[in-house]
């Protein structure tokens, strides 16, 4: 089934000059980019989209990093593009993350993981909705 996915390369990823080489990973794999913007998330926005989170000891910091510079939001469709994103993303702890897969390969910190992936068809919807109007959301065939 074709899906569209959520995908945020958070500011350590902007800050790195890793935008390129990240962005590579998702066309190289055949995934389509239908959506990029990149911003400056407030507070606000970073307390909406991290809202299950904010019991957790961690969620100051995570609000804090993710606020800390821009980030890179975008909305990436294709055949079963949830479940393939969070593969070649890999595990939450980089450390855990196999090698080969985004955080595997550029990070070290669970609190400095470089990207964030929807989880499930229902977060992918709240979150494009939360980053995205519809009318910046390209509808477009690649032409071989
Ligand atoms: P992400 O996939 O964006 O979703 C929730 C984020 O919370 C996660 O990536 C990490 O950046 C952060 N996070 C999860 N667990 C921890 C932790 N134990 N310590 C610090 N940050 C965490």
């Amino acid at each position: 089934m074709i899906q569209k996915s959520f995908v945020m390369m958070k500011p350590d990823a902007v800050q790195r000059r890793l935008m390129g080489k990240i962005l590579s990973r998702f066309e190289d794999k055949g995934l389509q980019i239908v959506a990029v913007k990149l911003m400056q998330i407030d507070e606000e926005l970073a307390k909406t989209h991290y809202g299950e989170h904010a019991d957790k000891p961690f969620f100051p910091s995570l609000v804090e990093y993710i606020t800390s510079s821009p980030s890179l939001a975008m909305v990436i469709e294709g055949e079963e593009a949830i479940t393939t994103i969070r593969k070649l993303v890999g595990a939450t702890n980089p450390l855990e993350a196999d090698l080969g897969t985004i955080r595997g390969d550029f990070a070290m910190d669970t609190g400095r993981n470089i990207i964030h992936a929807s989880d499930s068809p229902a977060s992918a919807e709240r979150e494009i909705g939360l980053f995205f109007n519809e009318d910046e959301i390209c509808d477009y065939q690649i032409v071989d």
